[in-house]
C-alpha cells in the first residue's frame, strides 16, 4: 500500500510552513524532508525516527538505515534525529502518523513512555519496526518486530573475558576495583550491559566501587571519568558501556598521568568497552589499551528492510530477531570465553 499522496500533500505543507518561518525550521527539527520528485509512485514511505547521534555507533547505524531506505532500492525515507530526547520521537512517530507512511522505523532512546503513542500507531494501522534498543509496553503486538542486540549476552562475555584474564594473572577478585561509565539510563544498551557486569560482579566477588551514566558519548566519559579519579585513587579497572566513553575515559585518565593497559598488578588501569566500529577505539585494542571490546553491530538497515519485504509478501515473520556479535581482544592470554553453555573464540582486531 503506497501513501505518497499523503506524504505528497504533507510535504507541500512542510514547504509552505518553511516558507513562513524561516528558514532555521527544519535545521532546528533536524528532520530529513522529502523533495517531492523524490517521491516515486511505487516507493514504501518509512518514518525512521533515530534516538540521536551521540556515538560512532549511531551515525553507522543511522548511515546503514539511509543506504537500506534509498530510492534506488524503492524507498522513500523520512528521517528524524530524536536528540536524545524522548519526546521529539514520540512527536515524530504522531508526525508520521499524520502522514500516513506506510512503515515506521523506531529506534528508541529508552524503554518506558511508548505505550499511547504505539496505539496512536496501531489504530492508524501503520506497522511499528522496532530497531536496536527495546520499548516496555505490556502489550507487544503494538509493534510488529525487533531487531538489535543482546546487550546483556555482550556485557557477560566482555565480563567472562575479564574473569578469564584474571585467572590467567593469578589477580584475586579483591584486587579488582572496578567502575561501570554507564550509558543512557532506562536504555536496553545500558540495562544489559550494568546487568552483566552486576551479575558476574555478584558470582566473582568483585568490587564495583561506583558506577555513573556517561550518555554513550566521549565528552561524558571523560568528564565521568575525571570525577571518579578525583574521589578514587585505586581504580584498575574500567568498564566503559560503549566506545566513545573508553575513549573520553583514556583521555581523562592519561590526564590524570596513569598508564592505561592491562597490567593491573604493577599499577596499570584496564580499559573495557563496547561497539567495535570506531576507527580510533579499534585502533586502541589493536595495541592493548582497550583490553576487550564486545562487538555491538549497526548495520540494521538491510535487516529491516528484509523484514518489511517480509511483510509485504504477507510472511510471517519473527518477533526478535538477534544478530550475532564477535569480542574482539589483541592480548594473547584468553582465546576462548563460554558463556550460558556457548563458547566464543576471541577475534583478534585488524
Ligand atoms: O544501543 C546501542 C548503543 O547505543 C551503542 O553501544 C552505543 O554506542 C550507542 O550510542
Amino acid at each position: 500500500m503506497m501513501k505518497k499522496i499523503s506524504v505528497l500533500f504533507w510535504l507541500l505543507l512542510s514547504m509552505l510552513a518553511f516558507a513562513g518561518c524561516g528558514s532555521s525550521r527544519f535545521a532546528e527539527n533536524n528532520s530529513t524532508n522529502l523533495p517531492s520528485e523524490e517521491i516515486d509512485d511505487n516507493s514504501i514511505v518509512v518514518g525512521f525516527s533515530q534516538l540521536g547521534a551521540e556515538s560512532d555507533w549511531r551515525s553507522a547505524n543511522t548511515d546503514s538505515m539511509k543506504e537500506a531506505f534509498s530510492a534506488k532500492n524503492g524507498y522513500s525515507l523520512v528521517f528524524k534525529d530524536g536528540q536524545q530526547k524522548q519526546s521529539n520521537q514520540i512527536t515524530a512517530v504522531r508526525t508520521f502518523i499524520q502522514q500516513d507512511v506506510d512503515y515506521i522505523v523506531l529506534a528508541p532512546v529508552t524503554e518506558s513512555g511508548w505505550d499511547s503513542v504505539l496505539e496512536e500507531a496501531k489504530e492508524a494501522g501503520i506497522p511499528v519496526i522496532l530497531v536496536d534498543r527495546m520499548v516496555a509496553v505490556s502489550d507487544k503486538s503494538l509493534y510488529n518486530c525487533w531487531v538489535g542486540s543482546d546487550f546483556e549476552l555482550e556485557g557477560k562475555k566482555v565480563c567472562e573475558w575479564l574473569n578469564q584474564y584474571a585467572i590467567a594473572h593469578g589477580i584475586a577478585a579483591k584486587d579488582l576495583h572496578i567502575v561501570d561509565l554507564q550509558g543512557t539510563l532506562g536504555s536496553t544498551a545500558q540495562i544489559g550491559r550494568s546487568r552483566g557486569l552486576n551479575e558476574a560482579a555478584i558470582k566473582h566477588g568483585w568490587d564495583i566501587m561506583a558506577l555513573a551514566e556517561a550518555d554513550f558519548t566521549q565528552a561524558r566519559g571523560r568528564e565521568v571519568m575525571a570525577s571518579m579519579l578525583r574521589t578514587y585513587s585505586n581504580i584498575n579497572v574500567v568498564y566503559c558501556e560503549n566506545d566513545n566513553e573508553a575513549i573520553g575515559a583514556i583521555m581523562a585518565l592519561e590526564s590524570a598521568g596513569y598508564t592505561v593497559g592491562s597490567d593491573i598488578l604493577n599499577g596499570e588501569v584496564m580499559v573495557l568497552s563496547f561497539d567495535g566500529i570506531n576507527e580510533e577505539a579499534l585502533g586502541y585494542a589493536k595495541e592493548g589499551k582497550i583490553a576487550c571490546i564486545g562487538e555491538c553491530n549497526p548495520m540494521h538497515g538491510a535487516r529491516v528492510a528484509g523484514m518489511i519485504e517480509q511483510i509485504e509478501k504477507g510472511e510471517s515473520i519473527n518477533k526478535f530477531n538477534y544478530v550475532e556479535e564477535r569480542i574482539f581482544s589483541a592480548l594473547p592470554d584468553v582465546t576462548e570465553i563460554t558463556v550460558d553453555g556457548t563458547t566464543y573464540s576471541i577475534t583478534v582486531p585488524e
